[in-house]
């Protein structure tokens, strides 16, 4: 069935002016954009983003770059969106990312990983929720 993901470009990739090169692939990969803006977490904000990883080692880390500069959270809709955008931006680590993801062509490292995907369809509707209204989802 058609649904959606939740992404967001990180502040090392769109200070490396890359949100272009980014959204070509996402569209070249069948993903249509919902909802898209540019805007900027405070470290109080991306901590609550990423609550879920309150107990990780590197959670500081990940709010601290994460609000170090302006971002680009986008809702995606294909069918299968939740998988096949995970598919598309590859592995976590960009050492282990394939060839032909935008991890493997972005990614700097662990932490400075160029983009978020969300890992299911309820963390989907709830990160995109965070971000973005119903009006701002056409
Ligand atoms: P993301 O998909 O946004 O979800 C959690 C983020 O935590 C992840 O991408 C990385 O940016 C970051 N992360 C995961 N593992 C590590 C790590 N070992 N060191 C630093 N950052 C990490």
């Amino acid at each position: 069935a058609t649904n959606r993901t939740f992404t967001m470009i990180k502040p090392h990739a769109v200070a490396d002016n890359h949100i272009g090169g980014i959204t070509a692939m996402i569209e070249a990969a069948g993903f249509r954009i919902v909802a898209m803006k540019k805007t900027q977490l405070s470290a109080a904000q991306a901590g609550k983003f990423y609550e879920v990883h309150k107990e990780r080692p590197f959670y500081g880390e990940l709010c601290e770059m994460m609000s170090s500069g302006p971002i680009v959270p986008m809702i995606l809709e294909k069918e299968n969106a939740v998988a096949d955008f995970r598919a598309l931006i590859g592995a976590t680590n960009p050492a282990n990312a394939e060839e032909g993801t935008i991890r493997k062509k972005y990614a700097k490292s662990m932490g400075e990983n160029a983009i978020h995907g969300s890992d299911s369809d309820e963390n989907a509707a709830i990160e995109g929720s965070f971000f973005f209204g119903a009006i701002e989802q056409y």
